[in-house]
Order: structure tokens, then sequence, then C-alpha cells
């Protein structure tokens, strides 16, 4: 049977993983995968999380299942991590997923057993993995505009027409903050104008959180979901805790699901348990055992939020640095965009030959649209960059 299958091509983001470590120029620099890296170009592990596996290896005592939904616990400290504790109510369920693609297909799955003919819109451009996992479950798949590549701002007034034209019961993939790959992201009143929008045709938000704390603080990052969830009656999130946990390879994430009443909601919550059993049979553990441990421990989570705010803070310098080495070689690129988007990510501003050129020529590795990942930049290497940007420009 394999005789009918041709070779799949390489994923485009994770691709750049392996191109990077096979050059062996020393002067490479890395802005491919959304991982975050320090100031000495390491990915490292939080001391929170190496401290919170100590405390599992040392008193964990069984690796037994715990069930389909996941360990209570973490489920509800990341409800409120995400809801900010001002709305617990049986409207609301929340359950462990292996990180935050899981829940977004779990999501998909979930939207697709209740409606087969409906659309999931997502912005253009919007994360490399959003359409492959839509297209996995079958559904039918549009796209918004977003992003004005001209400009290189968002492109809200064709946001908004858009959204005022999507069917009612259509579902719309949104990105709480940090929007991959552009990391531009509404302010707060646009936010306000797009739930109302959403809220008056019935639309379902299907919400992609997976860099709460990465661009303004954590509760500062969940604005667009605490809005929604007072406002619409039906909503999905699907968090991750790969980047603000730096818990990666871990897959630790959950999908909460909003829906009109408590019964709507227990009925929902029961069918995505029913395609978790078939998918993985149980979430797996560690990761979200990390999570919880570190969330319901007062002192942990005071510390994992000055350590997610270290990670905040680096992007954000990176971002000044980036931008104003820029500057000080050319005043025919305006690079100020950088210093205006959110988190791991931004729209360079260079076309996709520019793409190939840097990488070529300088060994410069980005995503094939020109998004660069922040955190790749250090202050020995944003020189070279800046002068491997204006060689391609
Ligand atoms: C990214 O966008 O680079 C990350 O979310 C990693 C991935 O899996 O694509």
């Amino acid at each position: 049977m394999f005789e009918k299958f041709s070779l799949v091509p390489p994923d485009p983001i994770l691709k750049l993983i392996v191109e990077h470590k096979n050059d062996t120029r020393s002067n490479k620099i890395d802005l491919g995968v959304g991982v975050f890296r320090d100031a000495s170009g390491k990915t490292p592990i939080m001391g929170v999380v190496k401290e919170a596996e100590r405390y599992l290896l040392d008193t964990q005592q069984s690796k037994a299942y715990i069930g389909l939904a996941g360990d209570a616990d973490f489920n509800l400290a990341m409800q409120n991590l995400i809801l900010d504790q001002s709305v617990t109510d049986d409207r609301f369920a929340t359950i462990q997923t292996a990180g935050g693609s899981t829940s977004l297909r779990v999501a998909i799955e979930l939207i697709r057993k209740s409606t087969k003919d409906l659309t999931v819109w997502v912005s253009e451009p919007t994360w490399n993995n959003h359409i492959p996992i839509l297209d996995s479950v079958g559904v039918n798949v549009d796209i918004y505009p977003y992003y004005d590549v001209i400009n290189n701002q968002l492109n809200f007034e064709g946001f908004i027409e858009c959204l005022n034209n999507i069917p009612s019961g259509d579902v719309v993939l949104l990105h709480a903050c940090c929007h991959n790959p552009t990391g531009m992201d509404p302010t707060p009143e646009q936010w306000q104008e797009i739930t109302e929008v959403i809220a008056k045709r019935k639309i379902i938000p299907l919400i992609d959180n997976a860099y709460q704390g990465l661009a303004n603080g954590l509760s500062e990052d969940a604005f667009a979901i605490k809005l929604m969830a007072e406002k619409v009656d039906e909503m999905l999130i699907a968090s991750s805790c790969s980047k603000n946990f730096g818990l990666y390879r871990d897959r630790a994430g959950t999908l909460t699901i909003v829906s009109e009443n408590a019964k709507t909601n227990l009925h929902a919550r029961s069918h995505a348990l029913k395609i978790i059993r078939t998918m993985c049979s149980v979430p797996p553990d560690h990761g979200c055992a990390v999570v919880s441990h570190i969330l319901n421990n007062n002192e942990l989570r005071d510390r994992w939020i000055i350590e997610l705010g270290e990670v905040k803070d680096r992007l954000k310098e990176m971002r000044v640095l980036l931008n104003q080495a820029l500057n000080d070689r050319t005043a025919d690129f305006d690079s100020s965009h950088l210093t205006k988007a959110n988190g791991m990510f931004s729209y360079l501003g260079v076309n996709s030959e520019q793409v190939q050129e840097m990488k070529i020529k300088h060994g410069v590795y980005m995503e094939g649209a020109g998004r660069i990942n922040l955190a790749g930049i250090t202050k020995e290497n944003v020189n070279a960059l800046a002068d491997a940007i204006i060689d391609v420009l």
C-alpha cells in the first residue's frame, strides 16, 4: 500500500531547525521556529519548572492514568489564568490536552461533529499549521483580511468588513495575543469592536491562546478572551503552555469550552472527551503536572510571573534593538512596525526571494514569508543581522 504515497514536503517551520543545525557557518543566525532564546542564545528550562520537576520526582507516587479530562487542579488553575478568576461558572469547562495544537484539533473536531457545513475563517496570514489542522478534520476554510503587508500594519477595516459578512454560526479563528506570524494585535478598542460584531452576528470564536504573558502581561494578554467570554454564548479557547512555561516538547495545554448554559457545556465537554479518547486515549501528564504545581503554589507562581516577565521584556528589547540598528543604517526602510508588534514574531517586511538570499548568503534563517523570531536576536548578532537585511533589500 505504501507505493501509493509520494513524499510529503517537510513542514516549512520545522525544517528550518534542521537547516540551521546543518549550517556550519559560525555566524549563522536562527530566527526560525518559535522557541524562546535568552541573551546567550540558549533555550533555558525555567527555574520554577526545574523546581516543580524536582518536586514531582520526589513526591509522585504513581504514573497510573488520571482520566480523560486530565488533572482537575491543573484545569481549574488554567481556567483561572485564562479567564482571570473574574468569571467562574458552569458555562465553562476546561480539559487537559497535549499542547495547544491538540487542543485546536479537538476543538475543530467538536465543531465539525456539531455542524458539517460551516466554515472556519482564519486570518491572512496565519500560523503555518492552522490550515493543515483544519484540512485534516475536513472543515471548510476561508480567510479574513488581517495584515497589510505594504504598510506593515493591521488591516482593521478589511477585517471588520469581512466579519460583518461572515454567516452566523460560522467559526472565526483568532489569536488572543502575539499574532503568529505578524505579531500585530488589535488594540483593546479594536477588540471591543470585533467582539460586538461577533456577538451580534452570532459567529463562534475559536481562540488560539499560545502566547499569554509574552505581549503585555498575563491579564492584559487575555483581554480579548475575557471580553468575549462575557459577550458571546459559545466559544472555544485552545491554550498552550509551550511558550509561557517553556515546556515545548512536553506538550501541555488545555481546551476551554464556553457554552450557553451548564447543560450544553456538560454535553459539549463529553463529546470533547470522546474525541480525546480516540485521539490519544488520555492526555499526557508530565508538563501539565509541572504547570499545576507552579500555578497552585503561591511562591512558585510569583517566581514564574517574574521569569515570564523577563521573557516578555527581552523580546521587547530585541524589537527596539533591531529597529535601531536598521535606522542607523538607512532611512529608506521603515522598520518601526517591529516595535509596535507583540511577542515572539514579526513580519520583517522582506519578500520570499530576500528570505532565501539571507539564508544562502548570510546564514540568516527565517520562515518563508519573512517572519522573524525576535528571540533569535542578541546584542552580539544584531549588527550582522541588520547588515544582512540591508544587503538584500
Ligand atoms: C512556531 O510558529 O514557530 C511555533 O509555534 C512552533 C511550531 O510548531 O510551528
